[in-house]
C-alpha cells in the first residue's frame, strides 16, 4: 500500500465551532435579556417549522458534559460565542453576573482539559433593547459594543488567548437588513450599508479595547465569510455582476479591515446610500489584527439580472455539480479564497474559523450515524487547505462547523451540521462517524488518505 499522507505544521490548530444562540437554549434564565433572535423567531413564517432557539441543544445546562465530549474527541480548540444579552441584558449599563459566570466556567472547563478557547464576541444576537433604539443602523451601537467587549475582556482576558470580534458582518448587514432572512428582518439597502459600517467600526473599537484591557499578548481578529465568485458565463454583463458581488460580500469588508478604505467601485455603486463616514473611522477599522478568520462553505456563481442592478443575491445552480442540502460543494474554493487573501491582503495569520456541511443524518439500526458524505466534504476541504499551506499561505488552523447539530437560523433544526448528533427530543448526544474520523485526523495531525479509504466506497 502506498502511503499517501498530508501532514500539517506541528503548531497547526484543529478545532470545532459553535455559537451561543444556536446551542445554548435557556433563553430566559439567570437574567439573560432578550436578543433580536428571540424576537425574530416569534414572528410567524420567519423560521422553518416555527422553530426557536429557546432550548436549542440545551448547552447552557449541559456545558460541562459538552466540554468533556470535546476533550474525549481529542479536539484541541473550541470556538464559541458569547451572548451579549447574558452579559448586559439591555445591551448597555448593568452587568448580569450569572451570565459572565457561565462563560467564566466554560473557559475554566476548557482549560482544565487543555482545550484552547477561541471567543467570538458577536455571533448575530444583538440585545433587543438596542435594536429598539435602531440597532446596527445607529452609530451608538458600535460604542455600546466596545463597552461590552471591555466587560468580557476584563473578566476572561487573563485566560483567553484568541479573540474574534465579529462573526460574518456581511450576514448581519445583508441578511439582517437587506434580504430580511435574518433578525432583525429589515429590507432596506441603506440600512444594510449603515449596519455594515457600524459593525466594522465596532470591530475596530473593540480590537483596541481588548488590547488595552488585556495586559498580555493576545491574538485578536475578525471572522469574515468569504466566497470565491465565478461569473455564470463569459459575457461581459456576467463578469461585471460577479465583480460587483465580490465587492459586496468580500471586498466591502476585507478592504476596510485590511487596507483602511472602502473599495472605490463600491463607493461609486452605492453612492449616496453609503453611510456617513466620520474622520478617523477608517483608521479605527484598520487597527492592525493578529489574524483573519475566514469561514468558507461554498462558491458563488453570479449571473447578471436586470431586476437586480445593484446586488444580485439570486442563487444559480449548475448541472452536473454536487450540492448539499444548502449549497454547492466546491472544495477548490477554499484554496482559491486562501490564496487570494494572502496575495491581495497579506493578513499576518489566517484561521479557517468555519467549514462544514448540512447532511440529513439519522441513526442506523446499531445506533451509529454513518455520515460519510460529511467526512468526504471535510477531507476534501482539509486537503485544499494543505495545498494552500504548500503554496505559502500562513494558514494556522481549521475549525469544523459544528461541534454538534444545532439551530440553523432561518432553517431551524432541519439542517444538521454537527460532528455530534443531537436528538432534539431527548437532547442526547451521539458522536457521528465524522466525529471519530476528525479525531483521528487530529491525532495524526493530517490526513492519511489510506486510512480514510473505507469511508469512501465510491
Ligand atoms: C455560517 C454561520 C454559522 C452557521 C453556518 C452554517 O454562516 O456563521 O452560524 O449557521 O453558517
Amino acid at each position: 500500500m502506498t502511503h499517501n499522507r498530508l501532514d500539517f505544521p506541528p503548531d497547526f490548530i484543529w478545532g470545532v465551532a459553535t455559537s451561543a444562540y444556536q446551542i445554548e437554549g435557556a433563553w430566559n434564565e439567570d437574567g439573560r435579556g432578550l436578543s433580536i433572535w428571540d424576537t425574530f423567531c416569534r414572528q410567524p413564517g420567519k423560521i422553518r417549522n416555527g422553530d426557536t432557539g429557546d432550548v436549542a441543544a440545551d448547552h447552557y445546562h449541559r456545558m460541562p458534559a459538552d466540554v468533556q465530549l470535546i476533550g474525549d474527541l481529542n479536539i484541541p480548540a473550541y470556538r464559541f460565542s458569547i451572548a451579549w444579552s447574558r452579559i448586559q441584558p439591555d445591551g448597555k449599563g448593568k452587568v448580569n453576573a450569572p451570565g459572565l459566570d457561565f462563560y467564566d466556567r466554560l473557559v475554566d472547563n476548557l482549560l482544565a482539559r487543555k482545550i484552547q478557547p477561541f471567543v467570538t464576541l458577536y455571533h448575530w444576537d444583538l440585545p433587543q433593547v438596542l435594536q429598539d433604539e435602531g440597532g446596527w443602523t445607529k452609530r451608538i451601537t458600535a460604542l455600546r459594543f466596545a463597552e461590552y467587549a471591555q466587560i468580557v475582556a476584563q473578566r476572561l482576558g487573563d485566560r483567553v488567548n484568541y479573540w474574534i470580534t465579529h462573526n460574518e458582518p456581511f450576514v448581519t448587514a445583508m441578511a439582517g437588513h437587506y434580504t430580511g432572512e435574518h433578525a432583525p428582518g429589515k429590507r432596506d439597502l441603506t440600512a444594510a450599508l449603515q449596519a455594515a459600517h457600524h459593525l466594522l467600526l465596532s470591530h475596530g473599537l473593540s480590537v483596541q479595547v481588548i488590547r488595552s484591557q488585556v495586559q498580555r499578548p493576545v491574538n485578536v481578529g475578525i471572522t469574515l465569510n468569504l466566497t470565491t465568485v465565478h461569473p455564470a458565463s463569459d459575457s461581459q454583463a456576467d463578469h461585471a455582476a460577479a465583480l460587483r458581488y465580490d465587492g459586496i460580500q468580500n471586498r466591502l469588508f476585507l478592504d476596510p479591515v485590511l487596507r483602511g478604505r472602502y473599495p472605490e467601485d463600491m463607493l461609486n455603486l452605492f453612492g449616496p446610500l453609503f453611510p456617513q463616514i466620520q474622520p478617523n473611522d477608517m483608521e479605527i477599522i484598520h487597527t492592525p489584527l493578529d489574524f483573519l478568520g475566514a469561514n468558507y462553505y461554498n462558491r458563488t456563481i453570479i449571473r447578471h439580472d436586470p431586476d437586480y442592478p445593484l446586488v444580485n443575491l439570486q442563487e444559480i445552480h449548475l448541472e452536473g455539480r454536487e450540492y448539499s442540502q444548502m449549497w454547492e460543494i466546491y472544495p477548490e474554493g477554499i484554496y482559491e479564497v486562501l490564496v487570494r487573501l494572502w496575495n491581495e491582503y497579506h493578513p499576518p495569520k489566517i484561521y479557517i474559523t468555519e467549514n462544514g456541511i448540512a447532511v440529513p443524518d439519522g441513526l442506523d439500526a446499531d445506533g451509529r450515524i454513518r455520515d460519510y458524505r460529511r467526512i468526504r466534504f471535510i477531507r476534501d476541504h482539509i486537503a485544499e487547505c494543505h495545498r494552500a499551506i504548500q503554496a505559502g499561505v500562513p494558514l494556522h488552523g481549521y475549525f469544523v462547523w459544528s461541534l454538534m447539530d444545532n439551530f440553523e437560523w432561518a432553517w431551524g433544526y432541519d439542517m444538521r451540521f454537527g460532528l455530534v448528533y443531537v436528538d432534539f427530543k431527548t437532547l442526547q448526544r451521539t458522536v457521528k462517524e465524522s466525529g471519530r474520523w476528525y479525531s483521528q485526523v487530529i491525532r495524526q495531525n493530517g490526513l492519511d488518505l489510506n486510512i480514510g479509504a473505507p469511508y469512501f466506497p465510491c
